[in-house]
């Protein structure tokens, strides 16, 4: 295999029993599968406080920003499971993504965002599956520099979607998340060759 390629995988979610950090897991083995390296972070392991300018002038980015930006800036892409919020966005993943857009000092603007890739995927509990949000999510990563895989898949009714071990009971819903992180793997290493 080419030079391997380092992933992140993370969910819009800090919650205990999160659908959406099942499914990026389920992803992850994908990109497992096609060669990539790839990285969980459960963002409730990075408590970031709600963005404020104010508190950034006075204080710097906190310690989490920091790590968070530093494990991104490891990464050539990411993949995002995205919980819906009112049809958009959480706010978690929100926060997470403006606290990450913020320059260290001397640092270049984007640097944790421009070149890289990303897959995007949601579930819920609802029918839609959380189609909705991804769209927002896909307009500010790309808007920062990202280059967001078409490739997408939305989970309906969450809460009898998943096996104990963690795979989708539907086995074509399984194959489509296992493919989207094989996708994301295959077009980050041809980026990156
Ligand atoms: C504030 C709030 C708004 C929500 N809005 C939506 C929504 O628009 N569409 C949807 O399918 N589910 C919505 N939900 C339900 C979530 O999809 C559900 O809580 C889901 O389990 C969250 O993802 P998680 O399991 O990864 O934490 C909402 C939940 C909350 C707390």
């Amino acid at each position: 295999m080419a030079d391997t390629i380092k992933l992140i995988a993370f969910a819009g979610s800090a919650r205990k029993d999160s659908f959406n950090k099942k499914l990026v897991k389920l992803a992850r083995l994908g990109a497992i599968a096609e060669g990539a390296d790839v990285t969980y972070l459960d963002l409730k392991d990075l408590p970031m406080p709600l963005f404020d300018e104010d508190l950034e002038a006075e204080n710097g980015l906190p310690k989490n920003v920091i790590t968070f930006k530093t494990l991104l800036k490891e990464h050539q892409g990411f993949l995002i499971s995205c919980p819906e919020y009112n049809s958009s966005i959480t706010p978690l993943l929100k926060n997470a993504i403006d606290w990450a857009s913020r320059p260290a000092p001397s640092e270049a603007s984007l640097a944790c965002f421009r070149g890289k890739t990303a897959a995007l995927m949601a579930t819920s509990p609802g029918a839609l599956g959380g189609l909705r949000g991804l769209a927002p999510v896909r307009s500010i990563l790309v808007s920062i520099g990202v280059f967001v895989i078409p490739d997408q898949k939305a989970i309906g009714f969450a809460s009898q979607a998943f096996t104990e071990d963690g795979n989708l009971k539907d086995p074509e819903q399984n194959q489509a998340i296992l493919g989207i992180g094989a996708k994301l793997a295959q077009i980050t290493r041809k980026l990156n060759s």
